[in-house]
């Protein structure tokens, strides 16, 4: 007999190809999650789940599915997953790591140089009629050569930006709880306490993971310790970043622009106040959306979840503890880095 599985949203073939030839495979097919009532119904027959980061897999959802022997996310990022129920329940979870590094450094850095040059403002200026002549002062914005970078989690995709940032002659700040000596010099790159980067940075980029340590670590004291000039870009979790002390920061030119590909919450209400500012840039959360990342990602997510079927270790795990013959819980240091 097939494994049975469910598989929350339509990824690309990559990822289902392989599924469906092995598995007993429901798909949701919607653009929608599947709402809470029915991941809890599916929950209850499957094997194997393959979901979404915008689908929430708590302790209640993996007491319902009494079979349930391994838990893919089609993500690197898992705060929508309780990890420490799931180790727990000796259920392993995968996640799809690496692949996405360089495709979201690459719209990280996008947004950094849209939002300092203006380059939304001066479509939308263009595509409304009111280019009437080349103006000094039409939509100036700030230099990013010479410029100095701070990165706020120096995981894979913080080390990402460091990277770009080279070639562009930028000076460039880290902040991570674990100090990475033997990157600073082969990197060129300078660790600063939070308060040094907020201080000297004129472009400030989040790539830490969402936790209780970094939830709204981006708040109206933090902005205070920022230049007037400084640049936000955030495309790690949205959560991160408190909305309101953002929208008060740019209003008051505490901050001068940010650029988000996470809001929250997620989608942002089409009538929140942070839209209506033009030095406020945001789209989809779509960092990682390149056509080959995302199949990478489908066939990452695919082997997570085919191996946790077989009872063999996940390529890609973020609790092997469950592997350990007496498990312990993995202590959480309270501010890890992402990628
Ligand atoms: C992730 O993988 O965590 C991103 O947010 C979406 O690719």
């Amino acid at each position: 007999m097939k494994p049975k599985v469910f598989v929350t949203r339509v990824i690309p073939d990559e990822g289902l190809a392989p599924i469906r030839e092995s598995c007993e495979m429901k798909l949701w097919e919607d653009e929608l999650p599947p709402p809470r009532e029915v991941l809890l119904r599916e929950v209850k027959e499957i094997d194997g789940l393959l979901c979404l980061l915008t689908d929430k897999i708590d302790a209640a959802l993996m007491d319902a599915g009494p079979r349930l022997r391994v838990i893919s996310n089609y993500a690197v990022g898992f705060d929508n997953i309780d990890v420490p129920a799931a180790t727990a329940r000796k259920i392993p979870v995968g996640n799809t790591p690496g692949v996405l590094t360089d495709t979201t450094a690459d719209f990280a850095f996008t947004l950094l140089m849209a939002a300092a040059r203006r380059v939304v403002e001066g479509a939308d200026y263009t595509r409304q009629g009111k280019w009437k002549t080349w103006g000094p002062k039409l939509l100036t914005g700030m230099d990013i050569h010479h410029a100095t970078l701070g990165i706020i989690g120096f995981g894979r995709i913080g080390q990402g930006m460091a990277r770009r940032a080279a070639g562009f002659d930028m000076r460039v700040l880290y902040y991570d709880v674990y100090r990475r000596e033997d990157l600073e010099k082969s990197m060129g790159v300078k660790f600063a306490d939070l308060d040094t980067l907020y201080r000297e940075a004129d472009f400030i980029t989040i790539h830490t993971d969402l936790n209780e340590t970094t939830r709204h670590m981006m708040n109206a004291g933090a902005f205070a310790r920022m230049k007037s000039t400084a640049i936000l870009i955030n495309t790690a979790r949205g959560p991160i970043v408190d909305p309101a002390a953002l929208y008060e920061a740019l209003t008051s030119g505490k901050i001068r622009a940010a650029a988000l590909d996470v809001t929250e919450p997620e989608p942002i209400p089409p009538d929140a106040p942070l839209l209506k500012l033009p030095n406020c840039l945001i789209v989809p959360h779509i960092a990682s959306a390149s056509v080959a990342t995302r199949a990478k990602m489908a066939e990452m997510a695919a082997a997570n979840l085919l191996a946790g079927l077989r009872r063999e270790r996940l390529p890609d795990c973020v609790n092997p503890d469950v592997y350990a013959a007496t498990h312990q819980s993995t202590g959480d240091s309270g501010f890890r880095i992402s990628g």
